[in-house]
């Protein structure tokens, strides 16, 4: 496969065609952004990092029926993923208030949340990603009422797959995004799953693993990330970073 023109360069990744037009490239840069681009960096290694994760978490979600835009390891800090009408949805699960969440409503930070709670922002960087309702979904026209129940219900089955997956690692899935584009119709994973798109919360101590120690200059991020992936990646659960 080769990697062709680029299609679209996003904060943190880049995404490039290839000879296949049902195929493209998804590259992961080094660079990092918090609070809508406000605080930039590029930290050399971050992206090869965020590549393995999202490839593992993409193949650990395909082997449980769910279906993602994942096709393989191309090179470090890339993947081949199937070329899919996107949705301009950002789909966030939580399953403990931490974040804009407790900034924006009467939560305790660390409160459960339980049931899992999903907001579906309007993914434009323009008008900073308001928060949508289902009412807006369909009167923008972003997806059918069909479609939405079966993004919500995606994203409730990934994140009792992760958050089991996680916990057995001593890890406390917070929170996490996804994105889903179609394909022919279904609605399929697309983007990434990585300490970028997660908020990840170290059982035993309460340390974030995830892109928290960035934004809030908690520590060294590299450090913070190659631990969470290393983790992550660990063939039995119980080892500890
Ligand atoms: O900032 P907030 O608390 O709303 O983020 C909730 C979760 O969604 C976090 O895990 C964050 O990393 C992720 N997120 C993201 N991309 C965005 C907004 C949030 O990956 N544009």
């Amino acid at each position: 496969m080769k990697q062709g023109d680029l299609l679209h360069s996003g904060k943190a990744k880049s995404v490039y065609r290839t000879d296949d037009p049902g195929v493209y490239i998804m590259k992961f840069r080094d660079d990092i952004t918090a609070f809508d681009g406000e605080k930039k960096d590029t930290l050399c290694g971050k992206g090869v990092y965020n590549a393995e994760v999202s490839s593992f978490f993409f193949r650990y979600l395909e082997e449980h029926g769910i279906r993602t835009h994942y096709l393989e390891s191309t090179e470090p800090g890339t993947m081949a993923v199937r070329a899919l009408e996107m949705i301009p949805l950002e789909v966030i699960v939580r399953n403990i208030a931490a974040g804009s969440l407790v900034r924006k409503y009467p939560f305790r930070e660390g409160e459960p949340l339980d049931p899992p709670v999903i907001i579906i922002d309007y993914k434009s960087d323009a008008l900073h990603d308001p928060m949508l309702n289902d009412d807006l979904v369909f009167a923008l026209h972003l997806a059918t009422p069909e479609e939405l129940d079966l993004i919500k219900a995606t994203a409730l089955a990934i994140n009792e797959i992760l958050r089991e997956y996680l916990d057995a690692r001593g890890i406390t899935l917070v929170d996490f995004k996804l994105e889903f584009g179609r394909d022919n119709g279904d609605i399929v994973v697309g983007d990434e799953i990585s300490m970028d798109s997660m908020r990840l919360w170290e059982k035993e101590t309460g340390a974030s693993l995830d892109k928290d120690v960035y934004r809030f200059s908690k520590g060294d991020v590299m450090e913070t990330y190659a631990a969470a992936a290393r983790r992550i990646l660990s063939p039995s659960g119980g080892e500890t970073a």
